[in-house]
């Protein structure tokens, strides 16, 4: 895909798609060229709706050095490895992965476990330091503090306080992260919005919930996270397996959520453990990593014709994602295999060279064509550069947010202390420790410390009846 400023070439585009933005429209032209329109915004919300970003990595690297951060940790460890006469504790996690990704496309990542999905993600996302190599753009632009309030990251483990009810929470954080300018009627209208959009309607009135707590679904979970990430309507969206814990149908209702956000105008990235075939063909492109390496990347309808041109042909019906999942592993039951790889008995010995040979095969066929993709055909429009460094519009100052942080303190904690079940819990236990001290004999300091071994006794028997 070839991307041109309107203001560099004037061609008439062949087909105009409104990708919903506020103050940009992608020309579909001929060769499947792509450019993006962006128009001046008058609107007094300079900045504000999704910008379009294109986001391009190369080779990128990420090592874990097993040193601890403090320092007296790391000198014992460093002295262990060596009497263990160690070459080192460093932890090779992606070893050279490229790829590209631009607004209005949902980017998968596959592989797994252990594979590395997360951790690339985190990396993409700006959310990882350490030892890291190669090149991540984002308009051709590296990273930069400006970025932050254009990223939305939905991580695995959702962070929502279970006392708040869906729109609360909603609400609360329309007024934490939208900027100054917006007014109270403003904010409310966007929490309400995300709402609809998410189809949170039923459930607006529902407590989170928690371990403890009972509250939404699963599904309604996910959904309030996502909705809290794009309440400042970012460009890029991360997500960290969105769908783990749902049943299909709810599983394909959210990445319905996530094609209507993409076709907005957003980039999407998520990792995805297993999908249904329903949903993989949701995908635009996929990424399949096999122990920190790519074996495939680009579009997610061509996968399996690339590995069955490589001698990978299920021999019984699959899912896609099965399918893949499995020659990631190197796992190659009821799969036909090439000839080369043929041969041996041991199991552990084919998947070896399976994954070996899909690396390889990857780095020899895909990877220079991506390359090429990337940073020689593929060049953001000085407008989309000069855009990503304007940092978007100031949120609430320090005061307004330790008042609105103070109002959401003390509603989830009233309501948690509030509990009827909490609340009569302590009221019975009150009680009952007031009986077993009513009338007591505690004259003298002697009656006092008979008393309390005698109370503290009769409790330890209650606890255990
Ligand atoms: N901070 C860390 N310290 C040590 N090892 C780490 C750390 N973070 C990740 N790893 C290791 O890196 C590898 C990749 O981890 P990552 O979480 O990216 O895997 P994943 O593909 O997301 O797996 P899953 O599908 O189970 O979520 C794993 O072997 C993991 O143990
Ligand atoms: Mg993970």
């Amino acid at each position: 895909m070839e991307i041109r400023s309107v203001e560099e070439e004037q061609q008439s585009p062949a087909v105009t798609a409104n990708v919903g933005l506020p103050n940009a429209a992608l020309h579909q032209v001929n060769d499947g060229v792509v450019e993006i329109e962006i128009e001046q915004d008058d609107s007094g919300t300079c900045g504000y709706g999704p910008l379009p970003i294109f986001l391009k990595f190369e080779d990128v690297e990420y090592k874990i050095n097993g040193s601890s951060r403090n320092p007296v940790k790391a000198a014992i460890t460093s002295v262990a490895s060596r009497l263990r006469m160690e070459q080192g504790n460093c932890k090779h996690i992606l070893k050279g992965i490229t790829g590209n990704v631009g607004p209005g496309q949902i980017l998968a990542l596959m592989g797994p476990s252990g594979s590395g999905k997360t951790t690339l993600l985190k990396l993409l996302g700006g959310r990882l330091d350490g030892d890291i190599r190669g090149k991540v753009t984002y308009n051709d632009t590296p990273y930069g503090p400006s970025l932050k309030r254009r990223i939305g990251f939905v991580a695995q483990d959702d962070v929502l306080f279970p006392h708040l009810t869906v729109e609360e929470t909603l609400v609360f954080a329309a007024f934490l992260r939208l900027p100054t300018e917006m007014s109270r009627k403003e904010k409310h209208l966007r929490a309400e919005r995300i709402i609809k959009e998410l189809s949170l309607e039923r459930c607006r009135h529902t407590r989170v919930g928690g371990v403890l707590v009972k509250g939404i679904s699963g599904g309604e979970r996910k959904r309030t996270s996502i909705g809290y990430e794009i309440l400042v309507d970012p460009s890029l969206l991360f997500l960290d397996e969105p769908t783990s814990g749902l049943d299909s149908t709810s599983a394909s209702k959210l990445l319905v959520i996530l094609r209507n956000l993409a076709k907005a105008g957003r980039t999407v990235i998520t990792t995805i453990h297993q999908p249904s075939s329903r949903i993989f063909y949701m995908f635009d492109k996929l990424l399949l990593i096999s122990e920190g390496q790519t074996i495939y990347h680009g579009n997610a309808r061509e996968s399996m014709h690339y590995f069955s041109s490589l001698g990978f042909v299920p021999e019984i019906a699959m899912n896609p994602s099965e399918f893949l999942l499995d020659i990631a592993t190197g796992h190659v039951k009821d799969i036909s295999i090439p000839e080369t790889l043929q041969g041996s008995t041991d199991l552990q010995e084919i998947e070896v060279k399976v994954i070996k040979f899909l690396q390889c095969k990857y780095k020899t066929d895909l990877e220079p064509r991506e390359k090429e993709e990337n940073y020689h055909s593929v060049k953001a429009p000085m407008k989309l550069q000069l855009s990503i460094q304007i940092k978007k519009d100031r949120t609430s100052n320090w005061v307004e947010q330790f008042i609105i942080l103070s109002k959401r303190t003390f509603r989830e904690r009233s309501r948690d202390y509030l509990d009827k079940l909490r609340f009569s819990q302590t009221v019975g236990v009150a009680v009952l420790l007031g009986l077993l001290w009513w009338k007591s004999n505690i004259g003298t300091e002697a009656q006092l410390r008979d008393q309390v071994v005698n109370k503290t006794q009769t409790v330890r028997l209650l606890l255990l009846a």
